[in-house]
C-alpha cells in the first residue's frame, strides 16, 4: 500500500472515526434505553448510549462526508458518509447491547468489541455504496486489513489521550 492508496482509505472512513470521536464530546442526557432493562435484569445498552450522543455522532460524520464530496466534487461521498455514520453509532450500540448481556459494565473494556465493533457495522452499512458501479472507493482485503490495524491502534490511542486531556473517565 502506498502514500495515495492510505490517504484515499483514511477519507473513505474518516466520517467513521469522527462519528464515533465526536460523542464523547457532545453526549451524555438521557440514555436511548431510557434507562430500561431487559429479562436479565440488565440494561439494555447503559447510560454510555444517549440520544445526544446518536445525534451528533451522526450528524458530525455526516459533515464529514458533505465535505469530502464538496472537495472532491462526487455527490458520493454524501449518502457514503451517512451511511458509514449511521453504521458507527449503530455497531457502538451493538457493542453495548452486547457487554450489557455478558455482563460487562457501563465504561468497563471490552477487548475488540470496543475498537471494531462500529467497524464492521459501518463497512456493512456503506456495502451498498462500495459494491456499487459509481463507488468513488473500492475496498480490497489489504485495505481491511490495513483498516482494522489502523482502527485498533488508533482507538486505543485517541482514548488514552482523550483521557489525559480529561475528556473520558477511563483511559479506554
Ligand atoms: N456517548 C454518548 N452517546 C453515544 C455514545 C457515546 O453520549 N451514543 C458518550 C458517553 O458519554 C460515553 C462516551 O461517549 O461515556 C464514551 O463512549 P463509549 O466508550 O462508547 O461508552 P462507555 O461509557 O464506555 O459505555 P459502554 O461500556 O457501553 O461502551
Ligand atoms: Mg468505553
Amino acid at each position: 500500500m502506498d502514500g495515495s492508496n492510505l490517504l484515499a482509505l483514511v477519507l473513505f472512513i474518516l466520517p467513521a472515526y469522527v462519528a464515533n470521536a465526536s460523542p464523547v464530546l457532545f453526549g451524555g442526557g438521557t440514555p436511548i434505553d431510557f434507562g430500561k432493562k431487559l429479562g436479565d435484569k440488565k440494561r439494555i445498552f447503559g447510560d454510555g448510549k444517549t440520544w445526544k450522543g446518536l445525534v451528533f455522532g451522526v450528524a458530525c460524520g455526516s459533515f464529514v462526508g458533505i465535505v469530502e464530496a464538496g472537495l472532491l466534487a462526487n455527490q458520493v461521498f454524501i449518502v457514503q458518509g451517512v451511511l458509514l455514520s449511521a453504521g458507527t453509532l449503530a455497531g457502538d450500540l451493538l457493542g453495548s447491547f452486547i457487554k450489557r448481556r455478558v455482563g460487562v459494565k457501563r465504561g468497563h473494556p471490552s477487548f475488540l468489541l470496543d475498537q471494531l465493533m462500529f467497524l464492521f457495522i459501518a463497512l456493512l452499512f456503506a456495502a451498498p455504496i462500495l459494491a456499487s458501479e459509481n463507488a468513488p472507493f473500492k475496498l480490497t482485503i489489504i485495505d481491511l486489513g490495513v483498516l482494522i490495524i489502523l482502527t485498533y491502534f488508533l482507538h486505543v490511542s485517541t482514548n488514552y489521550a482523550a483521557n489525559k486531556l480529561g475528556l473520558k473517565k477511563v483511559p479506554w
